[in-house]
């Protein structure tokens, strides 16, 4: 399944009552299996377009349309994981992880089957009975991610899943989730202001300026998937870095002008 963003627009108005542009002449599209990055600095709009995509906001213009499911009648179903650990404390992690799949429908069985699966890829085993307050944030964000697959989404869409975590974490997090990418192969759509991030996880990186939030340049990474912190890929990888760096700069010290 294909995804398509064409000619999205978004406008808010802000407390002062005027209008503001938030996302302006936004196009691309999602291939299947391929791993689509948002990057940009705060502000220019990567939350409004996720949710824009999962259908929880909608645009001002343009439309965000899926090519190519099979059954056609049927929507597509989308995994979302949120920055703020979004798990229900009075639940367990493994009814956290099931919460999608029985809203679905689906049998006591299949809900054990499915979740104990998701449980073990994201390296929760042991952990199902827990509630989120005894876990640590890492841990809460790989509940937040078996959960999301556990709907075994058409669309898997990431919104700075791991920008509250503190920096060793977050870059076993990186690892484990590309390992697990690697399993699934979803189609999926991450957004990040961490450039080193973006060029490690992303088939292409799509760059973001701000006020209006307009699309700067999209970037084709050509790396391997796998290994790309290795040290042969440096000068590559540092090279993206850069490239990303300087389409972005201004605006960054712009935003935190602004903050
Ligand atoms: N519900 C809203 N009402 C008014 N303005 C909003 C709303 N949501 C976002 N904005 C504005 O839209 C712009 C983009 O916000 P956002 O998508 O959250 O950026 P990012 O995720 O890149 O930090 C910002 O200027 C923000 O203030
Ligand atoms: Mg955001």
């Amino acid at each position: 399944m294909k995804v398509v963003i064409e000619n999205v627009e978004k406008r808010f108005v802000d407390k002062k009552k005027n209008e503001v542009t938030a996302l302006k002449n936004i196009n691309f599209s999602i291939e299947e299996q391929e791993f689509v990055v948002l990057v940009g600095p705060s502000g220019c709009g990567k939350s409004t377009l996720l949710n824009i995509v999962g259908g929880l906001l909608s645009p001002s213009l343009g439309e965000v349309y899926f090519e190519g499911k099979q059954e056609k009648e049927k929507e597509p179903t989308l995994g979302i994981v949120f920055q703020e650990i979004a798990l229900l404390p009075w639940r367990t992690v493994y009814q956290n992880v099931i919460y999608g799949l029985e809203e679905r429908g689906a049998s006591k069985q299949e809900c054990k089957e499915i979740g104990q699966h998701y449980i073990d890829m994201v390296g929760l085993t042991g952990f199902e009975n827990s509630f989120p307050k005894q876990l640590s944030g890492g841990m809460k964000q790989r509940a937040g991610i078996a959960r999301a697959l556990a709907v075994e989404p058409d669309l898997l869409l990431m919104d700075e899943p791991f920008s509250a975590l503190d920096a060793q974490t977050r870059t076993i997090m990186q690892e484990e989730l590309l390992t697990i990418w690697n399993r699934t192969k979803l189609s999926t759509l991450y957004v990040t202001h961490n450039i080193q991030e973006a060029v490690y996880l992303a088939d292409r990186v799509i760059v973001l300026s701000r006020h209006p939030g307009e699309i700067k340049e999209i970037i084709k990474i050509d790396l391997p998937r796998m290994g790309r912190d290795q040290d042969r890929y440096r000068q590559q990888f540092e090279r993206y870095s850069d490239q990303i760096w300087n389409l972005i700069r201004h605006d960054a010290q712009e935003a935190l002008k602004e903050a």
